[in-house]
């Protein structure tokens, strides 16, 4: 079996699977707050679902991340779980994981654990609750701190993903690291991407470059720069007084697409070749026309031929360059 490898000679070994556009959260930078969800007989069934993750994965995708919108409110979500952990049995999947809000761990951690399931992500921008409230506009955080907490007695893993956001959570750059190391959580920084509808005015606004965030972590510690990597597209650093492990997401200020392994399908089974370009492949038609997977591979195999360098996300010159119509939940991050 030729692996999938893109004009760029870029291996394809990571796929992201959005198994539903809807969330329970309307985070600002995220979603509009009156979202047009799609009809039930759009989505990929859950059957579907596998068939197309395992056809990646007989293609050499090695890790597999479930996204949504929020992953975790798909009815039945565990049924697929269940199923695709088999892969990691046979040793074909290196890495089965998922980027959660956080609101439904505390009845699915254990479940994810006993899948075989070892680190997870969860989205946390504040530790305040009037601020979380506030930009997730129907989260509430104690849910997410009791699902946190069931995902750590769980023995799962976890890494915070934080959205750096100007004027919003500045302030809480060491409550939030502080926390993090108490509780044993790796910490990942991203920058806002220009995604959905937002005035340009207000995305400028917000935008915290992490060039910044890290130099304000320089003059309180000693930093140093790790190789390592978890097959996305973070860069590590180590702070030597406490030992902890923060990362850094820099669509923006630093472009890391040419080491990027990796491609998306949405809960419809559009595949989008790069998060920040809008061209993509229908999935589902070659998925349903026939039983057998040659169509469906063929599809993919002509997807990857083409899938683009990389994004043009640019807030240098004080304007939003490369923004996308498309809203994050359409395509899990
Ligand atoms: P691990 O390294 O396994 O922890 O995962 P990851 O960083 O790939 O996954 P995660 O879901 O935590 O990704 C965090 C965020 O990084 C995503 O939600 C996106 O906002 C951003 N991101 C991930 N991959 C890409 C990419 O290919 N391009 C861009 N521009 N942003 C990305
Ligand atoms: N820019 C950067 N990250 C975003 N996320 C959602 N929207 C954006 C955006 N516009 C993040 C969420 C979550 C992950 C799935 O994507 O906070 O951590
Ligand atoms: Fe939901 Fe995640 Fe989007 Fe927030 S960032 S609205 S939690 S999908």
């Amino acid at each position: 079996m030729t692996p999938l490898i893109d004009p760029f000679a870029r291996p394809i070994s990571y796929l992201r699977v959005s198994v539903t556009d809807r969330c329970d959260f309307r985070c600002t930078y995220c979603m509009a707050e009156h979202m047009q969800f799609l009809p039930k007989k759009d989505l990929l069934t859950l059957e579907e679902l596998d068939r197309l993750c395992s056809t990646f994965i007989r293609l050499g995708v090695e890790k597999l991340r479930v996204t949504g919108g929020e992953p975790l409110v798909r009815r039945d979500i565990l049924t697929f779980f269940r199923s695709i952990a088999r892969h990691l049995e046979t040793g074909a999947l290196k890495e089965l994981t998922l980027t959660t809000n956080g609101s439904q761990l505390a009845k699915v951690a254990a479940d994810l654990a006993a899948l075989g399931i070892r680190r997870i992500n969860v989205s946390l921008d504040t530790l305040e609750a009037a601020k979380f409230a506030e930009i997730t506009r129907w989260g509430r955080l104690p849910q997410v701190l009791e699902g946190i907490a069931a995902a750590k007695r769980a023995g799962l893993k976890v890494k915070i993903n934080t959205v750096a956001l100007k004027g919003f959570n500045e302030d809480e750059l060491f409550p939030l690291l502080d926390w993090c190391a108490g509780e044993g959580h790796d910490l990942t920084f991203i920058e806002v991407m220009p995604m959905g509808e937002m005035g340009e005015e207000m995305r400028l606004d917000q935008y915290w470059a992490l060039k910044d965030l890290r130099a304000r972590l320089a003059d309180r510690f000693t930093l140093t720069d790790l190789a390592e990597r978890t097959g996305g597209p973070a860069r590590y650093v180590r702070i030597e007084e406490t030992g902890q492990k923060v990362g850094f997401i820099t669509p923006l200020s630093h472009n890391f697409c040419e080491s990027c392994n990796r491609v998306r399908v949405t809960c419809t089974g559009e595949l989008f070749m790069c998060l920040g370009q809008e061209d993509n492949a229908d999935l589902r038609a070659p998925l349903r026309a026939s039983e057998g997977d040659e169509l469906l591979e063929q599809a993919i195999r002509a997807a990857i031929a083409r899938k683009p360098k990389g994004h043009d996300f640019d807030y240098s010159r004080q304007k939003v360059a490369g923004q996308m119509s498309r809203h994050m939940s359409h395509t899990g991050g």
